[in-house]
């Protein structure tokens, strides 16, 4: 009999899964990342890295329960961000804490596919991108997608694990993933899967070169990476890039 079983492996082959599984752990998300030091004080390292002038209009894809996107908003005092994600539960505990304080002409969460977007072209002031681009099924189209969408001089920035090609930045994560990762949130949350995921994904995305050089082929300038100063150093960093000018 042929089983239904999500597994790890079966939602790395099928990316598309991975907003359903996220349902099931979304009310611990927040305990889980609470526990991981330092994990608001790096996104909104990245969200700086953006360098936001502060009137912008702002996409936070894959938003999650809102933790980057009020990274995003504390640097747009007369912008707007929405907040971008096709987790109904993870979308659901964003709302229940952010919209009795904010507005909604400055702070909004849709549900969406982030492969789907279908704003207009060149109508995005900036997009940030926080632990989502490793899940997009296809990095090549997401990318085009989010080109397509921003404004000529528009600035992009992606905060995502990215390992050098090396046997000892393997080994690390890997350690800290089967070690602490997945029992730590596991006990949290009640799930594995998404964990175990999180393991295997982070271990099969592009290297820093191998991401910026895909951000240049895209058609992005400008295109940096920095690192953490921060015990995430050898795996986490901000990608920034920007969208050329109509006259550069
Ligand atoms: C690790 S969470 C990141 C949340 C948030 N950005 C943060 O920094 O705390 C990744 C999120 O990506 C979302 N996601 C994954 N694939 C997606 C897709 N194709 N479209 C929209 N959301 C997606 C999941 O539902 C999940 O909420």
């Amino acid at each position: 009999m042929e089983s239904n079983r999500v597994t790890a492996n079966s939602l790395f082959n099928n990316k598309s899964g991975v907003p359903f599984e996220f349902n099931r752990v979304a009310k611990k998300y927040d305990v889980a990342t609470f526990l991981s030091q330092g994990y608001q004080k790096d996104l909104q390292r990245s969200v700086d890295r953006l360098n936001l002038r502060g009137d912008e209009f702002v996409l936070d894809l894959c938003c999650g329960t809102g933790k980057s996107t009020i990274s995003c908003l504390n640097n747009l005092p007369d912008g707007k961000v929405i907040g971008i994600d096709n987790s109904e539960v993870m979308l659901r505990v964003a709302e229940e804490k952010y919209y009795k304080q904010y507005d909604r002409n400055k702070l909004e969460f849709v549900q969406k596919d982030v492969m789907e977007l279908d704003y207009d072209d060149n109508s995005v002031d900036a997009i940030f991108m926080a632990y989502g681009i490793r899940n997009m099924p296809d990095y090549n189209r997401a990318l085009k997608n989010l080109f397509r969408i921003l404004k000529p001089g528009g600035k992009i920035a992606f905060h995502e694990y990215s390992l050098e090609k090396n046997f000892l930045s393997h080994l690390y994560w890997k350690t800290l993933g089967y070690f602490v990762v997945i029992p730590v949130s596991t006990m949290i949350s009640g799930s594995s899967t998404i964990f175990k995921y999180l393991v295997k994904s982070v271990d099969k995305f592009l290297s820093p070169n191998d991401f910026t050089n895909l951000l240049s082929e895209t058609g992005f300038t400008n295109v940096k990476k920095h690192n953490m100063p921060t015990w995430r150093k050898p795996i986490l960093r901000t990608f920034t890039a920007s969208k050329p000018n109509e006259n550069d």
